[in-house]
């Protein structure tokens, strides 16, 4: 069994980025600037948008952090998302989910302008990556793209089981899965109202857990040699942490690592990928690279 080891993968990557965005200020360019809207006090999203403004800095991009109360009306947050849109110095615009509740999310993703739609949930974006065109890929299922390929792991031909349909990470996974030139699998998606999940799950060469169901995959849903991808995060109260609780995956670790080809483990495995896309794609847009 091999440890996918997304926190080293993350780094490695983000010190590439950086090297690049210093060669490309040394030849003039401005920097890369992402620009990140957080609505409200939620934890996660609080340590989402911080670990987002780090990693700029690590990058050597620049990052806006504009901050709203819960009680921001749409009104407000669809202008300060269209004044982004104009402002030639930010390439990147990414609104924090979720919102409260008197807010449209599908408004305010599509009224990103999708050329700055770096979190790629731009209905334009969806879909041209559905079909196959250069697009902004939502970071997840990019960060999980790029871990089968630098860890050398074959996706085409094999039979990739997706758990979980979300249009943040299982939707887009299940389509990148699909794709000839890209995962070039067998994908089946699996979620609330699968029947029998267990017996496609056994099926699996691939299983790509995105649930959020803490420790759903176990032992007896698992092809001896499986590949294993937890995208799980979970906030479990535990006595034992700072915190008072520690992020567990949709995967049974303990059980099920000793059966697999290679696991990604929760922390340490998605996670920091999903950052370290984002920085990808905000370095795309600043150089122009999918959109002229
Ligand atoms: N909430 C959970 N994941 C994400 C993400 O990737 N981007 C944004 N904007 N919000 C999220």
């Amino acid at each position: 069994m091999q440890l996918i080891d997304g926190k080293q993968t993350a780094a490695a990557i983000k010190a590439e980025i950086a090297k690049e965005v210093e060669t490309l200020v040394n030849s003039g360019l401005r920097r890369p600037c992402l620009a990140a809207i957080l609505v409200g006090h939620d934890g996660g999203s609080e340590t989402y948008v911080a670990n987002k403004v780090k990693a700029c800095e690590v990058c050597g991009f620049k990052s806006i952090l504009v901050r709203y109360e819960e009680t921001v009306s749409e009104e407000e947050l669809l202008q300060k998302v269209k004044e982004l849109n104009e402002d030639t110095g930010v390439d990147g615009i990414i609104v924090q989910l979720p919102l409260p509740k008197h807010i449209s999310e599908q408004k305010v993703i599509e009224t990103i302008d999708y050329h700055k739609d770096v979190d790629g949930f731009h209905p334009i974006n969806v879909g041209r990556m559905a079909i196959g065109l250069p697009a902004f890929v939502s970071a997840t299922p990019k960060g999980i793209m790029e871990l089968f390929k630098r860890y050398g792991i074959a996706t085409s031909g094999k039979t990739c089981v997706v758990l979980g349909r979300s249009n943040i990470v299982g939707k887009p996974m299940a389509q990148l899965m699909l794709q000839k030139d890209k995962g070039d699998s067998t994908v089946i998606v699996c979620h609330s109202h699968t029947k029998d999940i267990k017996a496609f799950c056994r099926q699996a060469d691939i299983i790509i857990a995105a649930l959020g169901q803490p420790d759903f995959v176990t032992a007896d849903m698992v092809k001896p040699g499986a590949v294993i991808i937890d995208v799980g995060t979970t906030r479990v109260p535990d006595a034992t942490k700072k915190k008072g609780f520690r992020l567990n995956g949709d995967v049974k670790f303990d059980e099920v690592a000793p059966l697999c080809s290679y696991i990604s483990p929760v922390p340490g495995g998605v996670g920091p990928m999903t950052i370290c896309s984002l920085m990808q794609n905000t370095l795309l847009a600043a150089t122009h690279k999918l959109y002229k």
